[in-house]
């Protein structure tokens, strides 16, 4: 099997864990379920959780417990795309190839199954102890998570990133949006693999550094993407930054630049990955071709 192939296939699988887990539209709540459902099911690259599970794999990790996070995982990260993506924040139409949920569904149910899978998330996360002996390996792997999506992660960066639209930004300011916006749940994935799988304190940091350095490249990539791609091949509108009068890396230092920066972080990454002394090939080759994603 060549990479594309390994890769589409354990795209698959985590598609078919979430939907094990996904609530059930019945009863008086169930347009609330299928305004869940729908961006759960849309798609997307699944990304976190893959990641999540190579860490696992690549320290040893082989039990069930890694799958309650990593569907706990892309709950919390399309709560945040719907969120974002909402009239208050970016205001976008189109999200993983369709409609975005408050269009179709309305603002109160986009506002409120963003909520709910938040939220959901957790009642999934704490499975996990039905499936572990090691409960301070749970515990540590929750609290990290929960702390990387919070004010000290996911929602700081949102924050300061919407509450800047149309203002200048200086390079430090932009460091911090896109360390927390976007690294902090990419870091959460791989700590947590690397956590469950009983990896030491020093490769923890290790694989919270390298989660740190994918992140910034993703969001650069996607920062790129907004302005060199088209909407079809990405299945969310592009121009949204400049709609929304952000100042990101690319207006920052121009596209050039940009590029040369997502190549720079990536061979950082993978140079912290290739000093590990446990191995993953796939995980190797997945850092190396996020450089090149269209989408
Ligand atoms: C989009 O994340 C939001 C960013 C952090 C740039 P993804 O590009 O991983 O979105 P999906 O999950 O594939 O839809
Ligand atoms: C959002 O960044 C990152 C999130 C935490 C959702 P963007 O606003 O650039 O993400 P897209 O381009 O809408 O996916
Ligand atoms: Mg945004
Ligand atoms: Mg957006
Ligand atoms: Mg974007």
């Amino acid at each position: 099997m060549n990479f594309k192939e390994e890769l589409q296939k354990k795209t698959e699988e985590v598609q078919k864990t979430i939907l094990r887990y996904l609530p059930k539209e019945e009863g008086f709540a169930s347009n609330l379920a299928a305004a869940m459902n729908y961006s759960m099911k849309a798609g997307g690259k699944r990304l976190r959780p893959i990641l999540m599970k190579e860490t696992y794999a690549m320290f040893g990790g082989t039990g069930e417990v890694i799958e309650p996070f990593m569907v706990g995982m892309e709950m919390i990260h399309t709560h945040s795309l719907i969120h974002d993506d909402l009239p208050a924040l970016d205001n976008d139409e189109y999200r993983r190839g369709k409609k975005t949920t408050h269009v179709v569904f309305g603002e109160a149910m986009g506002i409120l199954s963003g909520d709910a899978l938040l939220n959901y998330a957790y009642e999934v996360l704490f499975h996990a102890f039905d499936l572990s002996a090691d409960n301070e390996r749970v515990v540590l792997a929750l609290q990290i998570l929960a702390a990387k999506t919070g004010i000290y992660g996911m929602l700081g960066g949102q924050s300061v990133d919407v509450e800047n639209d149309g203002k200048p930004l200086s390079l430090s300011m932009l460091e911090y949006i896109y360390k927390n916006k976007t690294s902090a749940l990419i870091e959460a994935s791989m700590m947590v693999g690397a956590i469950l799988a009983g990896a030491d304190d020093g490769s923890i940091r290790t694989m919270e550094q390298i989660g740190y350095l994918v992140g910034i490249a993703f969001q650069i990539q996607d920062d790129i993407l907004d302005v060199t791609s088209t909407s079809e091949e990405l299945g969310k509108p592009v121009g949204s930054d400049e709609k929304n009068h952000k100042t990101t890396y690319v207006t920052l230092v121009g596209l050039d630049a940009a590029l040369q920066e997502v190549e720079r972080l990536s061979r950082e990454a993978l140079s912290l990955l290739d000093g590990l002394e446990e191995k993953n090939p796939f995980l190797y080759q997945l850092v190396e071709e996020l450089v090149h994603r269209r989408k």
